[in-house]
């Protein structure tokens, strides 16, 4: 992305602030055990106002009446450490690609910070982070006010990660280009996935094959831990063992999505892994699949969350008395919360550099967010039926379905931007026979 777009993002940031200092810190390296680590991956709100992706680095912003400025601190090169752990930008070629107002080594940090809370009233910091450097400043601060020889000391401590992120909410060109690219190599992963499915299969075969499409097209990670669940696996919501055999007949759930140039896509498919759904299986997806396409053409700007989430349980939990899944009032029923046990989650969540985009959902008096043209959300009703549930009519035992898509709310309503992968009973049964 061009750098100019982080600079933006940054002099936004420095609009908002009163007369402070701001921490902002990169993610850490996680140990998975001993001296190996997992792979890295920067934090998101770090990168959407850096575009650096090395560990052990900050942003630090300055705002008085006098100076409003952004400092990036990086690792030095070093290259003994280099020959182990790759390849460091350094202070001087970070100084020429970076259009920040200033670059310094990390290990000038601390006495660059101590210095810059001097006389100071706020500190802005992820309030929620149990980052340690977060701890620091806060350390820092306190020896300011205990210091009495100030004239003012950093006493507020505001949280930037939610102006961060409420600036995230609203996705730009660059932003939604990666979200269609990451679409692009995920569409290719379920259509594999449909195309290779076979019973008598592994559940982490399909699996494989999924996250060989995504590093093969250069999604170099996965979103979130891809979920491969056949019949009755998928009612367990955050199925992730993926070790189960693919029995003859069943439904297959896969809930899997690239990351592409840190930017998400998230996207369920169920289908069945003998190429043709039963009468039941069938009967219940496409009342799935109406309720979904129903929702997504509600969206357009100024509607909020929970209007979706009400038709959603509205229309799922019609669609199950009418199927004979349920028995009563559809209405009563929602009072009484029973479809919760069928339709046991939300009917979606923003998404963008994070699978669930830590944005708010409300403001600052805690009212509903209304939509608006930028924003990007899933909607994936789903339906869960437990092979043990003796209330339901024996042929919808044992399933669980779940439909999701990545949707972009438009002046003028929505663009689908996971179109393109097949959803339809007739495309999905083609897929599988192909
Ligand atoms: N894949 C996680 C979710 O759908 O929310
Ligand atoms: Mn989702
Ligand atoms: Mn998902």
């Amino acid at each position: 992305m061009n750098d100019i777009v982080y600079k933006k993002r940054r002099d936004r940031l420095l609009e908002m602030l009163d007369d402070g200092v701001g921490v902002i810190v990169s993610a850490e390296q996680k140990t998975r055990s001993n001296d190996t680590e997992y792979p890295y991956r920067q934090a998101s709100d770090f990168y959407y106002l850096s575009g650096f992706e090395e560990d052990n680095s900050v942003l630090l912003f300055i705002k008085s009446a006098k100076v409003s400025k952004a400092l990036l601190f990086v690792q030095p090169k070093d290259e003994a450490m280099e020959l182990w752990t790759g390849r460091r930008l350094g202070v001087d070629t970070a100084r020429k690609r970076f259009d920040v107002d200033e670059v310094h080594g990390i290990e000038r940090y601390e006495e660059m910070l101590k210095e810059a809370l001097k006389e100071r009233t706020h500190l802005y910091l992820d309030l929620f982070s149990d980052d340690l450097r977060y701890a620091v400043a806060k350390g820092h601060c306190k020896s300011l006010v205990d210091d009495r020889s100030s004239k003012k000391s950093p006493r507020h401590y505001i949280d930037v990660s939610e102006k961060i992120r409420t600036m995230r909410l609203l996705k730009d060109e660059h932003e939604i280009t990666s979200i269609r690219s990451a679409l692009a190599i995920t569409e290719m992963a379920h259509h594999d996935a449909m195309r290779q499915a076979r019973p008598g299969m592994k559940e982490y075969s399909i699996q494989a094959a999924i996250e060989y499409q995504f590093k093969h097209n250069g999604a170099y990670s996965d979103a979130y831990t891809t979920i491969v669940a056949g019949g009755n696996n998928a009612n367990t919501l955050h199925y992730i063992s993926n070790r189960d055999t693919l029995e003859e007949g069943v439904l297959v759930l896969i809930d899997a999505g690239c990351e592409y140039a840190m930017y998400a896509s998230d996207i369920t498919r169920t289908f069945p892994v003998s190429g043709t759904f039963s009468p039941a299986q069938r009967a219940l997806y496409e009342m799935i699949l109406d309720v979904q396409l129903r929702i997504i053409a509600e969206i357009r700007p100024g509607i909020v969350k929970k209007y979706l989430q009400e038709r959603s349980e509205l229309w799922l939990c019609e669609g199950l008395v009418g199927l004979g899944v349920m028995h009563g009032e559809p209405t009563a029923l929602i009072e009484a919360k029973r479809h919760k046990k069928y339709f046991p989650h939300g009917i979606g969540h923003w998404m963008g550099m994070d699978v669930h985009d830590p944005c708010p959902y409300v403001d600052e008096e805690g009212e509903e967010l209304f939509f608006q043209a930028g924003m990007i959300l899933t909607i994936e009703p789903g339906i869960y039926i437990r092979e043990d549930d003796t209330d339901v009519p024996e042929r919808y035992r044992g399933i669980g379905i779940r439909i999701e898509d990545n949707i972009l709310v438009t002046e003028t309503g929505y663009e689908n931007l996971s179109d393109g992968i097949a959803k339809t009973v007739d495309e999905i049964e083609a897929m599988c026979i192909s």
